[in-house]
């Protein structure tokens, strides 16, 4: 599993570059946190229809009007998704009455084997609002490349597979456009005090 802190950043200013002489730099729009990237005017994001854990169409119309928490990655994760999704779970709990204008949002990497109802057990796990997305393969691809997400199917011991993804958790503001990156390692109070501040 590819994980460190700053995976997606790299990738993030590779995908900046093909795109040819985009503009692009670091900024600290985070009050501290300082990992939010700003990429000139290459969008992260775009248009998507997925199905919800509840098989209902699920598209970004859905992300106007609420600030959403989105993570990407898939239920058979062994470690990093759990704990990703527990912290976002922490944050939506620090958030008190603000969390009702926050929707943490999981789409899976992982399509084949991440259905729906496959979906609806996991998320409940780490909370009440959240909402786990899933696809075909040619729904879920685009998204993948929408949001600037690495994600690569590995074989592991016994015909089965991993799926190495990049970990940053998504800030999209309530138009839906991307607001900036929150890291695991930034911890709950610090992702939820910068976020309170934007509410
Ligand atoms: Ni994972």
């Amino acid at each position: 599993m590819i994980r460190t802190p700053e995976a997606l950043i790299p990738y993030i200013l590779a995908v900046a570059a093909v795109l040819g002489g985009t503009a692009w730099h670091l900024g600290d729009r985070t009050g501290g946190l300082g990992r939010t990237v700003v990429i000139g005017e290459a969008r992260i994001g775009g248009p998507f229809a997925l199905t919800d854990q509840d098989g209902k169409v699920y598209t970004d119309k859905n992300l106007r009007g609420h600030w959403t928490l989105l993570y990407f990655g898939y239920t058979h994760c062994p470690d990093v998704c759990p704990l990703t999704l527990q912290l976002m779970g922490d944050v939506m709990d620090r958030l008190g009455a603000k969390a009702a204008r926050v929707t943490p949002l999981f789409i899976t990497v992982d399509p084949a084997r991440d259905t729906p109802g496959v979906m609806k057990q996991y998320v409940a796990v780490f909370g009440k609002q959240f909402v786990g997305l899933t696809g075909s393969e040619a729904q879920i691809a685009p998204v993948l490349k929408e949001f600037r997400v690495y994600a690569k199917k590995r074989p592991v011991a016994g015909g089965d597979y991993a799926m190495d993804h990049s970990g940053s958790i998504y800030l999209l503001d309530p138009t839906g456009k991307f607001a900036g990156t929150y890291e695991e390692v930034d911890g709950p109070e610090k992702i939820a005090a910068d976020l309170k501040d934007r509410l």
